[in-house]
C-alpha cells in the first residue's frame, strides 16, 4: 500500500504535516500540524461528535451526517473506523486542537478502492473561520499521498456551501463540474459541486 511517489504539489508549506508515529498500515498514525493533532477516534469521543456534528448547521451541509443525531449513532460510526482502516477502505481522523487536545472536527478519506478515495470533513461551528478545516485536510492529504496508493481523490459539496469549496481549492483539488438533483449520480435533492485531485503517475 505504500506509495513511492511523493507528489509535493498538494502541500502547503505552512501546515506541512508531521507524522508522530512510524508509518505503518497496521497502526493508524497520529498526524500533527502547527495547530492540530489528527488522531484516530475513540469511543469516548462519541458525545462530543454528537454535539458538534449533530448541530444542524454542520449536519445539513453534508449528505452523510444524520440529523437529528440520535444517541448511539456516533458510537456506531466510531466503532467501524478500526476495521475500515485495517481493510484499507477508509482513513478517518479526529481533528483536535494541539494546545488543549479538544476535539473540534473530523476529516477522512472514505470509500477507498481501486486507487480512488472520497474526501470528507466537518468542523464544529464554534471553530469555523480559523483555517482549521484547510489545515486538517492539508495534513490528511499530505499523509495519504505518501502512505496510501492513490490515483485520485474526489469530493463534493452542496452548491449552497461555498466555504467547503474553498477548503477543497485550498487543498489543491480542482472543480470538475456539478450534478443536478435527481440525476443518477446525485442521490441528494440538491445541486452538488464536484472536485478531484489526480495523483501524478509514475
Ligand atoms: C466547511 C467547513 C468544513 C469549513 O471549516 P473552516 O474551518 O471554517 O474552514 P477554513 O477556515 O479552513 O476555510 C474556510 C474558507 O471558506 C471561506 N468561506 C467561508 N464562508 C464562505 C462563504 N460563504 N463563501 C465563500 N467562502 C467562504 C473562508 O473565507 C475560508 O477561505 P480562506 O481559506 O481563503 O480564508 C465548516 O464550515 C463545516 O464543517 N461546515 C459544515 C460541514 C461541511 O460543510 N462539511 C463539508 C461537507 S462537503
Amino acid at each position: 500500500m505504500f506509495h513511492p511517489d511523493l507528489d509535493d504539489s498538494l502541500y502547503n508549506s505552512a501546515t506541512r504535516y508531521e507524522p508522530t508515529e512510524p508509518d505503518t498500515m497496521d497502526t493508524q498514525p497520529t498526524l500533527a500540524t502547527e495547530r492540530l493533532l489528527l488522531r484516530p477516534f475513540q469511543i469516548t469521543d462519541a458525545a462530543r461528535v454528537q454535539l458538534l456534528a449533530g448541530n444542524p448547521n454542520v449536519a445539513t451541509m453534508t449528505s452523510n451526517i444524520p440529523h437529528p443525531y440520535a444517541d448511539g449513532e456516533a458510537e456506531n460510526w466510531i466503532a467501524a473506523h478500526a476495521d475500515d482502516w485495517q481493510r484499507g477502505s477508509a482513513a478517518i481522523y479526529a481533528v483536535c486542537l494541539r494546545s488543549s487536545t479538544e476535539l473540534i472536527g473530523a476529516v477522512g478519506l472514505m470509500n477507498i478502492h481501486d486507487g480512488d478515495a472520497e474526501l470528507g470533513y466537518w468542523v464544529g461551528e464554534p471553530y469555523w473561520g480559523q483555517g482549521f478545516a484547510s489545515e486538517a485536510v492539508d495534513a490528511l492529504l499530505g499523509f495519504a499521498l505518501t502512505s496510501i496508493e492513490l490515483s485520485r481523490i474526489h469530493a463534493h459539496h452542496f452548491a449552497r456551501n461555498p466555504a467547503s469549496g474553498k477548503v477543497l481549492k485550498n487543498a489543491g483539488l480542482r472543480r470538475i463540474g456539478r450534478h443536478m438533483p435527481g440525476t443518477e449520480n446525485n442521490p441528494t435533492t440538491e445541486e452538488v459541486v464536484l472536485y478531484e485531485y489526480l495523483v501524478a503517475g509514475d
